[in-house]
């Protein structure tokens, strides 16, 4: 079929818009806090650099040799049972579970961008007060917020990701790591700052649980849009002859730096004012904002600043949530953007909903199963378990299933072949068999 190809940066950008995003500013801080610290972060850290990275090679070669959407990529490559292995594209659908708490968030943060003008809250305890009125009792805010980011981003997609989101990407990543560098700096000043390196770098195994294993896991898989076919949608649109190595480990790098320098911004925020890191999900929009209130005026504008590219870092991420199975419909079933868009659009906006109410006090009990609400099911099930089969899924077919000689091939111009031998031995080992002891271990011990 016929794909349009990015320019050279523009995969580069569009990949790197794609892992950078709420994940990185959002969730990894909190998922540190909830987890103990440090030894979740050399979790993760090992899963990025072992597995993570393979994985995310293997999706660009998926998509590069087949230059199909995320189903057809498997049917095109499987030598035999094909029908079978078309089953592993469908894991392109887990994007409607992730999106939908994903625009959540992202409302939050648009809902942040007028706080910021005018309303930051001065203490860390008015600002938990103020997050958590308006995730559990404020319907009308939050469904405004996800309404507004929902249409922003299928929007974008209908136009086809290709024209615009590069250059949003182009302006707002630099101001994202930008605001982020100056609040880094000003963060090593204070006298919480070697209190968070210490939280974020020195393991405390005691706290270690299986839990944590796979949230760590999952997290990696999650931070760097593995797993359900977002980095092989992106890589069919890749240029003839790019570096696919050297591109691959940029991004990975980028993601995981800017991760980092989050956690080590708001932990020395939170232990400054000496509050505690389990924060939970309101962790970023509870230790900024009296911060940036301190700054007065000038907080302001630095404030409106930061959430507006991270509410665009996020918007780059969610379009490349939906882009994987938007390509397959209009491809397979030659609908229009516009009609894939609305199909699945109705699906992700119900499940959001679902997952905002789960939330609110007054109606929890209707979208709590189990003991859990359904923004956390949503959350749970994506990242600890549907993006690490679909890891699996990916690792087997191109460690097992395509021929050895044709992906070394594509990969012999940028590495060595002691390199690919490494590289190939992660996926066909490490990575399947890591992951399924992770996944066993926590579901059936
Ligand atoms: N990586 C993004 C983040 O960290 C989220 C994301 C984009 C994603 N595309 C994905 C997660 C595909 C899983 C799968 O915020």
């Amino acid at each position: 079929m016929n794909i349009a190809r990015f320019s050279r940066i523009g995969f580069i950008l569009a990949a790197a818009g794609s892992a950078v995003g709420l994940g990185n500013i959002w969730k990894f801080p909190y998922m540190t806090g909830e987890n103990g610290g440090g030894a979740f972060v050399l979790i993760y850290l090992l899963t990025i650099t072992f597995i993570g990275l393979s994985l995310f090679i293997s999706e660009v070669l998926i998509g590069k040799v087949s230059r199909n959407d995320a189903v057809s990529a498997f049917e095109d490559l499987a030598p035999k049972n094909k029908g079978l292995w078309k089953y592993a594209g469908f894991m392109a659908f887990t994007g409607m579970i992730i999106l939908s708490f994903y625009l959540i968030v992202i409302g939050w943060i648009f809902k942040y961008i007028f706080i910021s003008i005018s309303a930051l809250p001065t203490s860390v305890d008015d600002a938990g007060a103020m997050f958590g009125g308006m995730v559990t009792t404020d319907v009308l805010t939050q469904f405004v917020f996800f309404n507004v980011a929902f249409f922003i981003t299928i929007f974008i997609v209908t136009k086809g990701i290709k024209g615009g989101i590069e250059k949003v990407n182009l302006f707002l990543m630099p101001l994202l790591i930008f605001i982020l560098l100056g609040l880094f700096f000003y963060a090593t000043t204070l006298k919480g700052f070697p209190l968070a390196l210490d939280f974020l770098f020195l393991p405390d195994w005691t706290k270690v649980t299986n839990t944590t294993i796979l949230q760590a896991v999952g997290h990696a898989f999650f931070t760097l849009s593995l797993g359900m076919g977002t980095i092989m949608t992106y890589a069919a649109s890749l240029p003839k002859d790019s570096n696919i190595v050297k591109a691959s480990a940029s991004v990975a790098i980028l993601d995981t730096a800017i991760a980092l320098i989050a956690g080590m911004v708001i932990f020395s925020f939170m232990f400054n004012a000496g509050a505690e890191p389990a924060g939970g999900a309101g962790l970023v929009f509870i230790s900024l904002p009296p911060v940036f209130a301190d700054f007065g005026a000038l907080g302001n504008i630095f404030a409106v600043a930061f959430f507006v590219a991270l509410g665009f870092a996020g918007i780059t991420s969610a379009v490349s949530i939906i882009e994987p199975t938007t390509l397959y419909m209009t491809n397979r079933f030659k609908y229009s953007r516009k009609k894939a868009l609305i199909i699945l659009g109705v699906i992700t906006y119900t499940l959001g909903m679902m997952a905002m109410f789960s939330n609110i006090k007054e109606y929890a009990s209707y979208v709590t199963f189990n003991g859990k609400g359904f923004f956390d099911i949503l959350d749970f099930s994506s990242s600890s378990i549907l993006l690490p089969l679909g890891g699996i899924a990916i690792a087997v077919f191109v460690g097992f299933v395509m021929q050895k000689e044709r992906v070394y091939s594509v990969l012999k111009d940028y590495m060595s072949d002691r390199m690919f031998n490494v590289w190939y031995f992660s996926v066909r080992y490490i990575t399947p068999i890591a992951v399924s002891v992770v996944m066993i271990n926590k579901l059936f011990f």
